[in-house]
């Protein structure tokens, strides 16, 4: 028969998303019952609006429901009192120490950044990284203070694409994100670490403690934009981070073949769930010009366009294939890009320009 203790034990497994270290370890489980196959929890949050209550949440109720005879897990959030929130980032070793005085959605609201916008993709290996690159470029061209976020802990790229290396530095208003020649700021995993060659390999909290910090612990000054490169896929990470940015749009990437729209499609759906306004549409790699001028549709005839207008999502246009792209990217070299017309497109619609 499940008892308390199991229960205790079984909360000892649900990590804060931003601290890393378990709600017990923390002192927030407030409140244990259990009454017939119904067990009610209280949570102490250390902000009452805490963003990620809803994960933490979640996370209680497949927790306690591995467990025998409990089919129904309620959860009640409280909030701690500042003592015991300095108290709990203690326990924490120290992680979110900047956060012990100042409630952190003041802090993420207090970021002066009119505009917010994700690139994402259901699937892997699209071209989001380089898109996201262009569209900070081409924003950067038209005078605007911009900013980027490599959201992609595991599989950085954004700093080679602008042949950024060496370590971040912190300043007296938290980290300072690195400038590019062209003023363009950005944060990345591969700045962080001493060894851009170093695989990360975290779980999912510490990735999220480490996301949240990308956007509250960093001098972001005032940006006109940030652009966020989102990992590939639909599971936590993403997830996370429209939990964690107030993001404005999201922009999904796709490559035309017939298994990346059904990807899309669910990256459609995702963004709906969480209530994030799509921007619309970029497909990559649509098709390839040849010497003589023709434009062959590698990958066949694309339905990319047509998907768009059954879900009534705006295309916001098509990327031809083109080697100088992979080049310049490779080379850390995007800011001399020559901008695709779809990328104009794209960051006109952000811009509500079209
Ligand atoms: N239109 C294009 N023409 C030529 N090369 C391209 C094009 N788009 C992307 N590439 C190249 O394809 C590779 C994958 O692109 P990119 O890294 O932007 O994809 P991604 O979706 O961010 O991948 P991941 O899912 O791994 O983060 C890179 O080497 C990039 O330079
Ligand atoms: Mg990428």
């Amino acid at each position: 028969m499940t008892d308390r203790n199991d229960i205790m034990k079984a909360l000892g497994n649900v990590m804060d998303p931003e601290l890393g270290v378990d709600l017990v370890t923390l002192g927030m489980i407030r409140d244990v019952k259990m009454q017939g196959d119904t067990v009610s929890v209280m949570v102490a949050l250390t902000a009452p609006g805490c963003p990620l209550k809803n994960k933490i949440g979640k996370d209680i109720e497949e927790e306690l429901k591995k467990l025998q005879g409990v089919s129904k897990v309620e959860v009640l959030f409280g909030s701690m009192t500042e003592a015991e929130r300095e108290n709990t980032f203690q326990k924490a070793g120290g992680k979110g120490q900047t956060q012990q005085t100042e409630d952190p959605l003041k802090k993420l609201s207090g970021q002066p950044i009119k505009r917010i916008i994700a690139v994402g993709s259901g699937k892997g290996g699209v071209g989001k990284s380089l898109v996201t690159s262009l569209l900070a470029v081409a924003a950067s061209r038209k005078g605007f203070k911009v900013g980027v976020i490599d959201a992609d802990i595991t599989g950085p790229s954004i700093p080679t694409i602008f042949g950024q290396k060496g370590l971040l530095v912190a300043g007296e208003k938290g980290v300072e994100p690195r400038k590019t020649k062209k003023g363009i700021e950005m944060v990345s995993m591969n700045l962080l670490i001493p060894d851009p060659t170093t695989p990360v390999i975290w779980r999912g909290p510490v990735l999220a403690g480490v996301l949240r910090q990308f956007y509250t612990d960093v001098n972001w000054g005032n940006l006109d934009l940030l652009f966020v490169d989102l990992p590939p896929g639909t599971a936590d990470v993403p997830l996370t981070v429209f939990q964690i940015f107030p993001i404005d749009g999201m922009v999904v990437v796709t490559s035309p073949q017939e298994l990346a729209n059904l990807v899309v499609t669910k990256a459609l759906k995702m963004a709906a769930e969480m209530s994030i306004p799509l921007v619309g549409v970029v497909e990559n790699m649509t098709y390839f010009v040849c010497k003589d001028g023709e434009k062959v549709e590698v990958f066949g005839k694309s339905r990319v366009q047509e998907r768009c207008k059954e879900q009534g999502v705006p295309y916001l246009g098509g990327m031809p294939i083109d080697p100088s792209y992979a080049r310049i990217a490779d080379e850390g070299a995007i800011e001399d890009a020559v901008m695709p017309q779809a990328v104009e497109d794209t960051l006109k619609t952000i811009l509500g320009e079209k």
